[in-house]
């Protein structure tokens, strides 16, 4: 049983007193962040090894992003779209650039995203595929995690997600990952608009397909003028040693959706990209938010990107997320199953007969200098920043193997 310190266990309470109770955190209250570097509020030092769920890629509080967001920050933070701004152009003409788009809507949040990204392409499958009204169809995968939205756990197969929150939107068809047969099959509906898709499945666990998934995927979506939504948001922007995930297999998305580490950990900042057949679906009004494409996540998205790109920061995930599961294996530890992910998108699968077994290891490794969370019961994420170098990796795998003895019965 691990107890909080009397420093920490004040903030904890403070949460649980005053906060819903939809999370249940690690008892380690953080204060600060340096790269891969986390302090607690009382001076201990750790890892990180879960980056904010990927949205700190480029490391916490990046000098050159901080350096953009405080600039903005006191030049012109917010203007709505009601009227231009002297930021939205630039950030637009550089992401759609940068990823090779015609289009960009910007939204905050990622599930914002993926909400942008199912209208959007519903609005194509009526005005352009021609669906009848009111009966486009998403295929999605069973074990998706696309956020937290009544529409999107809509099509959830996580119970916890869904418990007591119906009615749920239809719309949708459920397949298995990683299972071209069943897309095919689902693709004979000619009232699907689209196929929503991780290219790995981040909550679920790091489900990485078998690959040639979403090459094969993407060509029965073309063949059958279905638009092909990868959810990038995760998995996107350097993560798994790639700019996308897609770019393993050379796919490129009809619908690409980005979020978390486009901001650097910022703020919240998402984007769906899209060419001009899609995007111009939707008209003046149509669609929007307050804040999205604001001045100070326009900057902030900029700063963010171009970091990803002078730091080789898909190179030295690819390099790091190399050493990091030959490292993990070389343990040889019984307690784990597998080790499996790309680039520095990874988990490993625990063998234990306790039930808790994810949960004791997380704390032991918090005990030791490591922060990761369990995801899914028996899995736990090791998804640093991608900044970290081989010193660190080797660290945290020394941290690693130090803290699975907690397992021994
Ligand atoms: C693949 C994927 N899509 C969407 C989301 C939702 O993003 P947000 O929590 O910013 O709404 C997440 C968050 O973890 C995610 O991993």
């Amino acid at each position: 049983m691990y107890t909080a310190s009397a420093t920490s266990q004040l903030y904890i309470d403070l949460e649980n007193d005053f906060g819903a109770h939809n999370y249940h955190p690690l008892p380690v209250v953080l204060k600060k962040g340096e790269g891969i570097w986390l302090w607690d509020v009382d001076d201990k030092k750790y890892i990180d090894f879960l980056s904010g769920y990927s949205a700190v890629n480029q490391g916490h509080c990046h000098p050159a992003i901080v350096a953009a967001f405080l600039q903005q920050a006191q030049t012109l933070t917010l203007t709505s779209r009601a009227f231009y701004s002297n930021t939205l152009g630039e950030y637009e003409k550089y992401i759609t650039n940068y990823f090779g788009y015609d289009k960009v809507l910007p939204m905050n949040t990622g599930v914002e995203a993926v909400e942008t990204g199912i209208k959007l392409c519903r609005k194509w499958g009526y005005e352009v595929k021609g669906i009848a009204k009111e009966q486009a169809k998403t295929i999605v995968c069973n074990g998706n995690f696309h956020g937290r939205t009544s529409t999107v756990i809509s099509f959830s197969s996580d119970p916890t997600a869904k418990n007591n929150y119906g009615p749920f939107a239809p719309g949708f068809i459920n397949i298995p990952y990683n299972d071209i047969a069943a897309l095919e099959q689902a693709l004979q509906d000619k009232t699907v608009a689209g196929f929503l898709v991780e290219p790995i499945q981040g909550e679920a666990g790091v489900l990485v397909p078998e690959e040639g998934y979403l090459q094969k995927a993407k060509a029965l979506c073309a063949a059958a003028n279905v638009l092909f939504i990868a959810d990038e948001i995760q998995t996107g922007l350097c993560r798994t040693g790639k700019l996308l995930a897609c770019d393993h297999e050379d796919v490129k998305p009809d619908i690409l959706l980005l979020g978390k580490a486009l901001s650097g950990g910022m703020l919240p900042v998402s984007a769906v990209l899209a060419n001009n057949e899609i995007m111009l679906t939707i008209k003046p009004g149509e669609h929007g938010s307050t804040y999205g494409g604001n001045p100070l996540a326009c900057k902030t998205a900029i700063a963010a990107l171009e970091v990803l790109k002078k730091e080789q920061l898909a190179q030295n995930a690819e390099n790091m997320g190399q050493i990091l599961r030959d490292g993990i294996t070389a343990i040889q530890s019984k307690y784990i199953k597998q080790v499996r992910g790309k680039g520095l998108l990874n988990a490993i699968v625990i063998d234990n007969p306790n039930k808790e077994a994810a949960w004791l290891l997380c704390t032991e490794l918090m005990k030791n200098g490591l922060l990761a969370k369990p995801t899914h019961g028996d899995k736990i994420r090791f998804a640093p920043p991608l900044v970290i170098n081989e010193e660190e990796i080797k660290l945290s795998v020394e941290i690693i193997k130090k803290s699975l003895s907690c397992l021994a019965v």
